[in-house]
């Protein structure tokens, strides 16, 4: 009964009922513009006074920004363009907004983060949500085609999977369990959850929130995202760069191709999209350094790249780059050594250009039990709540390898935003729980 504005084409030049809201309103005294939205698109209806009853206009003039509506209107199209416009005969408000906060003027961060729940209706994080959901349809159809299984890995865990001084720890019926889990923490990835489902169905992968108790206030971080881990038994460390460049080619290609719209509200330079559409770039951990020292970096051989070095680093190149082989030490527990050289392991960081950096960490898995033993002493891993996961090193152990996105940074990349925290619908940082 109600024309979605898409549809609009099909009813040139007859009458149709539209609901939606009014994201803009302009009137000259005898003609009204409003530019209204239906949630997926966006159109023009014109009030004419001289076309309506006096009661229509006198409706009309109390429309404010924001508010919600039903209009009764003929479709026209645009004389030269692909658009289409209402003509309104009647108007009837579901509800008159009151002074909308968010305006045509400049605002500061602070003030658009505490009207997240106002700020998402704006044109730039209608389109941002929109790629953000095209790239997690992207991920799923892509990994399914290629025969992988979805896997939940549990949200609360009673041990840490990446660095444990980021862990959100909570009480778990503390004095109920004797003694045992009586402490859970928040998931960081679900890696180690899906490396058990390999052994059942081969290729996997999950999607789900993750935390981090990070400090950090860059660009980049956020304490709640969401991540997929894809795990794969009998690839290596290689193979596993393979599946990540064709996941993200895919990616890339989906959003150019069902994102048009968005990206041309948010301004993205698609070109630098399409060049990624090539082959990613691979080098070493160390000659990522050289490269940076020349680019006057004062990064050390066995330290960690850092965000500057990284956005440095993915300057140079128009394509991703696949950074591999880093310092044992900089990395997990469960990474395996390379055999060329032991103080490093088979891993990779995918850094995105223009200055993006990290979007995806991935890395081979030791799959030797006494080496998990040797590595898990190592690091100063209690093994008692990680028996299960040294299990699977008994029970017909493969070589796999696995890798977390990060989709934050991935929609941060592909939209052109500045900060992670406009790629999620409501950010949780160390200085922000709300709204
Ligand atoms: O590199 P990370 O820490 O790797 C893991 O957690 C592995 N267990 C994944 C795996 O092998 N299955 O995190 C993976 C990705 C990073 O590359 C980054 O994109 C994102 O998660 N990430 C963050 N995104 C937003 N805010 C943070 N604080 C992030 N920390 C990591
Ligand atoms: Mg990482």
């Amino acid at each position: 009964m109600y024309t979605d504005i898409k549809d609009f084409s099909e009813h040139v030049d007859k009458e149709v009922l539209f609901h939606g809201w009014v994201y803009n309103v302009r009137s000259s005294g005898k003609i009204m513009f409003l530019q209204i939205r239906d949630g997926a698109d966006f159109a023009q209806a014109i009030v004419a006074k001289a076309d309506v009853s006096d009661e229509v206009w006198a409706v009309a003039e109390t429309l404010t920004i924001e508010s919600s509506l039903e209009l009764k209107c003929i479709v026209s199209k645009h004389p030269k363009k692909e658009e289409y416009e209402l003509q309104v005969s009647e108007v009837t408000p579901i509800q008159i907004s009151e002074e909308y906060p968010i305006g045509k003027k400049e605002h500061g961060p602070d003030f658009l983060l505490n009207n997240r729940h106002l700020w998402l209706r704006s044109p730039r994080q209608w389109a941002i949500q929109r790629v953000r959901n095209t790239i997690i349809n992207a991920i799923y159809e892509h990994l399914n085609a290629e025969g992988y299984i979805k896997i939940d890995a549990p949200i609360l865990t009673p041990t840490s999977c990446e660095d444990s001084t980021e862990l959100f720890e909570m009480d778990y019926f503390p004095g109920d369990t004797e003694g045992e889990n009586d402490k859970a923490y928040l998931t960081q990835s679900g890696q180690l959850y899906i490396e058990a489902a390999i052994y059942s169905h081969g290729k996997v992968f999950d999607f789900g929130p993750v935390f981090r108790a990070e400090k950090s206030k860059t660009r980049r971080h956020l304490t709640e995202f969401w991540m997929m881990d894809v795990e794969t038994a009998f690839a290596n460390w290689q193979d596993n760069m393979d599946i990540q460049e064709k996941l993200i080619h895919f990616v890339i290609k989906t959003v150019l191709e069902k994102n048009v719209k968005e990206l041309e509200v948010l301004e993205r330079d698609t070109a630098a999209l399409e060049k990624c559409l090539q082959p990613f770039k691979r080098m070493s951990h160390a000659e990522a350094v050289v490269e940076l020292q020349k680019l006057g970096s004062d990064i050390k051989p066995d330290e960690d790249l850092g965000g500057d070095d990284e956005t440095t680093l993915t300057a140079q190149y128009d394509v991703p780059i696949f950074v591999d082989k880093y310092p044992a030490k900089v990395k997990a527990f469960y990474m395996p050594p390379d055999e060329e050289d032991p103080t490093r392991v088979l891993c990779s960081d995918l850094l995105a250009p223009e200055g993006y950096g990290e979007v995806i960490g991935g890395s081979q898995r030791i799959h030797d039990y006494d080496l998990m033993v040797e590595k898990m002493k190592e690091f100063g891993i209690d093994r008692e709540p990680l028996e299960w996961y040294l299990d699977l090193r008994k029970y017909g152990s493969v070589p796999h390898s696995g890798f977390g996105v990060g989709l934050e940074r991935l929609v941060g990349w592909m939209c052109g935003t500045k900060h992670v925290r406009e790629t999620i619908p409501f950010p949780r940082m160390i200085n922000r729980l709300t709204p």
